[in-house]
Parts: structure tokens; sequence; C-alpha cells
């Protein structure tokens, strides 16, 4: 089944071409034009600019994806949109195009939600993936664990309270002066941090370190505003301390070790959770994904885990880690089987409590 899919949640207009079925999972063109250069700017993404720019990339990235993937639009089985979660007009361009070209085409249109997307990304890098699996969604936006019984049902049974791991990566980062989004910068500096520990050029006890965002409770719940407060106000208090104003550059050293302790919380905060919901699951497969899954250090941590624990874990390689279409199709193609699709009056939302009502509408 060809699927043509489209993203448009945040701050990446994208649309891929993929090949499905029982046994094929094939890409066949992932079209991804970003704005992060513009929300730079600004330190992060204004939601009216968003809206605008996806306007303006939607079709040429839809034809791109159909030339490059060397079809052409009559070829095309179904017509794949992310309808939720995400910027409300941002979502909305996605989904009136989408549904446009669905009805023109004469084609199904599928609604897919973004994190589910985010997991299916994961279908590309191992074939041998099936459910039922246990998926950890860690994005700028998300940060959420999932048990998934069946690749169209996911029951979530832990999340972030208040921020979720990358949007405290990316604050961090900018007020250490980091560029937009600071989480990749962040994981290399952390690196230089673990390394310096590891050379012995910091002391053990001038280690610095951060509050966990597990919560002390036997849920399967994070929080990490506690964590991301307490890095920023170290960071102030180390400008303060130097007399240096509240923009100006810090020392290297003191940003690689900073970036190091706050990830060495983030990974393990993150894994004591985990690990109580695979002995509770009692599951044999792990998925990571979302764009935080980039991260090295975290990529690494679960991985140790998921071999301690002798579970089998699946990671979206790094380029289908960050927002693209491909795995949006390859989600579609799972709500295809269980039944969903769009009609004429498909809606967007923000959140997932008006998705999941209209999930039931569409539900044949
Ligand atoms: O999944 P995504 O592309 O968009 C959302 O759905 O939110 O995730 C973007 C987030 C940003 O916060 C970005 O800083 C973070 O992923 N990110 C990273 C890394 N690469 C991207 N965070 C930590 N380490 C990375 N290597
Ligand atoms: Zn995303």
């Amino acid at each position: 089944m060809l699927i043509l899919a489209i993203e448009s949640s945040c701050d990446e207009t994208a649309a891929a071409v993929v090949r499905m079925s029982e046994d094929e999972r094939t890409i066949l063109s992932n079209i991804v034009a970003s704005q992060v250069e513009t929300h730079a700017l600004y330190g992060g993404v204004v939601p009216e600019i968003a809206s605008r720019a996806h306007i303006e990339a939607v079709s040429p990235c839809v034809e791109k994806a159909v030339s490059d993937a060397g079809v052409t639009l009559s070829d095309i089985d179904a017509v794949a949109v992310t309808y939720s979660p995400g910027l409300i007009g941002c979502l909305l361009v996605g989904v009136n195009f989408a549904k446009s070209l669905a009805f023109s085409l004469g084609v199904p249109l599928i609604p897919v939600d973004h994190i589910r997307s985010h997991t299916a990304a994961a279908y590309f890098t191992d074939a041998e993936l099936q459910a039922p699996f246990l998926s950890l969604v860690v994005s700028g936006g998300h940060t959420s664990l999932y048990s998934v019984p069946e690749p169209a049902t996911y029951e979530e049974i832990g999340s972030t309270r208040d921020d979720a791991a990358g949007e405290a990566f990316d604050k961090v980062g900018r007020v250490m002066g980091l560029t937009y989004p600071g989480g990749a910068a962040m994981d290399a500096l952390a690196r230089e941090g673990f390394e310096a520990r590891g050379e012995g050029k910091r002391k053990k006890e001038d280690y610095i370190r951060f509050p966990s965002p597990a919560i002390n409770d036997d849920t399967f719940d994070y929080s990490f505003s506690g964590l991301k407060t307490a890095a920023v106000n170290h960071i102030h208090n180390l400008r303060q301390k130097a007399g240096l104003s509240d923009k100006a550059p810090i020392d290297r050293e003191e940003m690689a070790e900073i970036a190091c302790a706050f990830t060495e919380s983030v990974v393990d905060g993150i894994c004591k959770k985990l690990a109580l919901a695979i002995e509770e699951t009692k599951t044999e497969r792990l998925v990571l994904a979302g764009g935080v899954a980039a991260n090295s250090h975290l990529r690494e941590g679960i991985a140790k885990l998921c071999k301690k624990k002798n579970i089998k874990l699946y990671m979206p390689s790094l380029s289908l880690c960050g927002d693209n279409g491909a795995m949006v199709g390859a989600q579609a193609y799972y709500e295809y089987l269980s039944g969903v699709r769009g009609d004429t009056d498909l809606n967007a939302y923000a959140s997932g409590e008006g998705a999941e009502a209209a999930r039931a509408i569409h539900r044949i």
C-alpha cells in the first residue's frame, strides 16, 4: 500500500511516501522543510510564524515527496496526516491540505496521532519489530510511556506532570546561550563534561548534582520542572558570583559540567521509572522514540538498562527521531488496518483529549 503522509504539528513541514504491507516497510521519500532557523531568532517556536511557514511549504514538500519517490499522485492509495497533538494553527494547515488531496484523488484519508508516529519510526529501523511493546516517547512536547498491545492501541501508563524532557533541554541550553533548539548542542557539551570527569579533570566532590525527574512514588510519572529550574538557577548564580550580566558567556568547562550533570539526571531519572515499568509489565520489547531519543547519552543509558533486564530495544535511526513524514506513514498503515478513517469533517486537536473523542467517531 502506497501512503502519502503529511506532518505539520510544530516547526517542520514534512511529507513522505512509504510503501507498507504485511512484510514490507519502505521509505520511498522523506522530505522535511525545517523552520528551525526562523524560530531560532526568537529563542523558541512562534506559532503564528510557524503556521504561515507551513502554508508556504506544504505544497512544494508534497510535490517533492511524490517526485522523489518516483511515483505519481495517481499511484497513491491513501493520504495520511498528523491531526493531533501540536500547535493548532500548524496542524490545521496539514489537515486541510491532506483532506483536499485525499478527496480529490478519491482515496482514504487517515488521521494519525503525532506521538504514535514517533514510535512508528522504529518500524523502519527493525523489520522484526511487532507489538506488543512498551514505548517511551521523549520529545520537545512529551515525555510519555505507553503500553502498546497492538500497533493502533496506545495505553498511556506514565507521563511528565509538567515540562517535557526536550523542553527542559532547550530551556537550559538557551540560558547557557546555546542556539535554539539546544538539545543537540547540550548532547555534545555533556560528552565533553563526561570526558573531563573521566580524565579526572574534575574531582568527584566538585561534580554538580541536580534533582531527579523521577517522581518519588510508585507511578511511572516524571517531573522535569524542578530539574530545569535547578539548572537555570545554577547558571544564574554562576554569572552573579562572577559579576556577569544575564546573557554573558560562561566558561566552556563549566558549561560542559552543567550539561553533563543535567543529562545525568535526565538519563538516570528516566531509567529509574523505566526499570519499574519493565518489571511490572514484564514486557519483552521497548521502543525509545521522539526528538530527544537522538540523545547519545539517553540511547546508551537505556541500551544498558535493556541489556540488564534482558529485553530487546528498538530505536529509530537518528534521522528518523525528529519530526518527519515517514513515521506518520508507518503509523497510518496500522491505523488504516484497524479501521481508522478521516472524513470531510476531520478536525485538528492541540491536545490528546479532543483527539480521543475524534478517534472514537472516526473508527469504523
Ligand atoms: O520530537 P521532536 O522533533 O519535536 C516534538 O514533537 O516536540 O523533538 C524536538 C526536541 C527538541 O526539544 C530538541 O532540542 C530535542 O528534541 N533534541 C535533543 C537532541 N536532538 C533533538 N535533545 C537532546 N539531545 C539531542 N541529541
Ligand atoms: Zn515530534
